[in-house]
């Protein structure tokens, strides 16, 4: 009897971040470009569309720069960083934790396998840096918490060669010679929908409404040039003004467990395409 290999598990996120898309993704299918030439994805994150996607043609971006580092590095030093992560995960409790939170990294192999460590044992994967830049997030409450997966890793790092991947920010992409057969999503960090739910801080500078206007500029500049163009957001009547001659659909995103009943259930997000219907 031939005995079949185990498979390689398919490429998907390897970061827990917020605001990652995962779950949404089935939603988004319909409006997804069937046909594009180079994959664009400047507010990075998890890159959870990415890996869906896996395109062979991609320039991805994120204006963290300790998250670029590890998208390059486990593209480029996938060896290294895997290496330091068995040490991570052999060493983990907490005096470990917090003397690795502590520590500046010489290597940038060893920056991504910090931060790789950091984000699956801190509290809730949140990134959160002082002002002087230094990480400061808590340790997470976890009995055994899954440092990583070699396979998943080792997946993800096929899937991102030959993809560009670069610190900068989304207004960037006006510089970068975009052509109409290119797909471009963003995913900013969401404008608030009341005064409470503002989680806009995921690196030293919030997003701001200043940020998602000049981010709408951006969004008609390359839609006026035939990029096809799509964008998440929450739904509200800033962004709905904002986009409004644009195509906007309703999404469903379920909310996580609250202890108030009344807060239970799904809420409503947008997803925003500057087509009609896909090609
Ligand atoms: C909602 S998360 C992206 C989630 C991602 N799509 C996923 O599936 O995990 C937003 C990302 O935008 C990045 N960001 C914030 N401000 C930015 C800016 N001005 N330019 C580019 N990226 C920015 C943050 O560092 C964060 O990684």
């Amino acid at each position: 009897m031939i005995k079949s290999l185990p498979q390689a598990p398919p490429a998907r996120p390897f970061l827990k971040w917020v605001g990652g898309k995962g779950r949404l993704l089935s939603q988004y299918q319909p409006w997804l470009p069937q046909h594009y030439h180079t994959y664009y994805e400047p507010f990075l994150g998890g890159g959870a569309l990415f890996f869906h996607l896996q395109p062979r043609q991609a320039v991805l971006s994120d204006v963290n720069g300790d998250l670029v580092n590890v998208y390059q590095c486990v593209r480029d030093r996938i060896h290294e960083v895997t290496h330091h992560l068995q040490i991570h995960s052999a060493r983990h409790n907490q005096d470990y934790y917090y003397q690795i939170r502590a520590s500046t990294p010489s290597t940038q192999a060893e920056q991504a396998a910090r931060l790789l460590y950091l984000n699956k044992t801190c509290f809730n994967g949140l990134y959160r840096v002082n002002r002087r830049g230094q990480f400061n997030v808590p340790m997470g409450r976890y009995h055994q918490p899954h440092i990583f997966n070699p396979a998943l890793l080792k997946a993800a790092s096929q899937a991102l060669q030959g993809i560009q991947i670069h610190t900068s920010t989304f207004a960037d992409l006006l510089q970068a010679n975009l052509s109409p057969e290119d797909f471009v999503y963003f995913d900013p960090p969401y404008h608030p929908v009341s005064a409470t739910s503002n989680f806009t801080s995921y690196s030293q500078n919030t997003f701001t409404a200043e940020d998602q206007t000049q981010l709408q500029a951006v969004f008609c500049h390359l839609a006026q040039q035939g990029v096809q163009v799509m964008l998440s957001n929450s739904d509200c009547e800033f962004i709905r003004d904002l986009y409004q001659g644009f195509y906007i659909h309703q999404i469903y995103a379920a909310r996580s467990v609250n202890s108030n009943p009344s807060k239970r259930g799904k809420i409503p997000e947008v997803l925003i395409t500057s087509y009609a219907k896909p090609t």
